[in-house]
């Protein structure tokens, strides 16, 4: 058995770093595995500009704790009233990555996200002649669409027609959670991407019923029944370019997860490139890791290969049940498997 594993750095593809005190206490789990993270912009007041972008991401490198090599890649919020201008200025002056698609009211500081799609025609027109990734958080958000369903219906309903209108948009589908998404992924063109987190290859809906509820295991997309975690695993595990990294890590305080209305999020940045490692072991393809983790972002995005590397090693070490005095940890109690040195 291999008792150390060195890879090229990998990258984060979808992280929340939040702002405040809760950057400072997260910041640096993120940093110490990951060169990069594409940083979502869902603050409140969400980042709709260029200027509120650099100035959050001079904040994400002032938490960054010394010493920490982490550039993090910034996105704009898209709305109803987005200005295809400001978005390209940004974009063409380093500072957008990527844009960000939230249906409104999807999900966590998503109420000014876009209402109808319709209303992103010039965005999306002008995204695909720059070249600039689009992020998607593919639920739609019609009440009457059961919640298990709705990644499925928003891919008929607004990513095909999207595909279909802008061939050549850059879109990563985020998250994904369900074997209509990876089965969409893997057969659609090599402009379309899909992240995959750590938490959507491990648990099914099943984990947050377990013995009583639990809130720790619920975010959105909600995690669906056993046949959709299988599907979406293999897809990770594929050697598929189209997959990547994208741990999701969405950290809300205890209380706001322990709650008579707890927020959607699963804070799984400590341990996430440990977990993945785990997930590829079990499925015999620690050979694939790398690929995953740390180069098929990279080629998708457009951007060159980290040339540092990790090393994990084998470990019986144990994910904490608090961190940072109010924070619970995906995998809390378990044992990844691997620590990285
Ligand atoms: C995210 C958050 O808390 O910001 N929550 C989540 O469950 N993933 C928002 C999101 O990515 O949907
Ligand atoms: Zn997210």
């Amino acid at each position: 058995m291999t008792e150390t594993l060195t890879l090229r750095r990998p990258d984060d593809w979808h992280v929340h770093l939040r702002d405040g005190d809760m950057l400072a206490a997260v910041a640096g789990y993120t940093a110490r595995q990951f060169a990069r993270a594409i940083v979502m912009p869902n603050l409140s007041p969400p980042v709709t500009s260029v200027a509120a972008a650099e100035s959050y991401r001079n904040r994400i490198r002032l938490a960054v704790p010394e010493g920490m090599d982490f550039t993090p890649l910034m996105t704009i919020y898209l709305t109803d009233d987005s200005d295809p201008d400001e978005m390209a200025r940004g974009h063409e002056k380093g500072v957008f990555t990527a844009a960000k698609l939230y249906p409104a009211n999807a999900t966590t500081n998503s109420a000014a996200g876009v209402s109808d799609i319709a209303n992103l025609g010039k965005v999306l027109e002008r995204m695909e002649r720059i070249g600039m990734v689009l992020c998607v958080h593919g639920e739609v958000t019609d009440p009457a669409v059961d919640i298990f369903d709705r990644e499925a219906v928003f891919i008929d309903r607004i990513l095909t027609p999207m595909v279909r209108d802008f061939p050549a948009l850059r879109i990563v589908l985020e998250h994904i959670t369900s074997e209509q998404a990876a089965q969409f992924v893997a057969d659609a063109p090599p402009n379309i991407g899909a992240t995959i987190t750590p938490h959507h290859c491990i648990i099914n809906r099943n984990a947050m019923f377990a013995g009583g509820m639990r809130p720790h295991a619920y975010c959105l997309p909600v995690a669906k029944r056993e046949r959709h975690r299988i599907a979406v695993r293999a897809a990770a595990t594929s050697g598929d370019s189209s997959f990547f990294l994208g741990t999701d890590s969405a950290p809300h305080a205890r209380g706001a997860k322990e709650s008579a209305c707890g927020c959607a999020g699963i804070f799984n940045a400590p341990y996430a490139i440990e977990t993945y490692a785990r997930i590829f072991e079990e499925d015999g393809v620690l050979d694939r890791l790398e690929g995953f983790a740390s180069e098929h972002g990279a080629h998708f995005y457009g951007l060159p290969l980290n040339e540092e590397t990790i090393t994990l090693r084998r470990s019986d070490a144990v994910v904490p049940d608090r961190l940072d005095g109010d924070l619970v940890p995906f995998m809390a109690g378990e044992t990844p498997g691997w620590s990285l040195d």
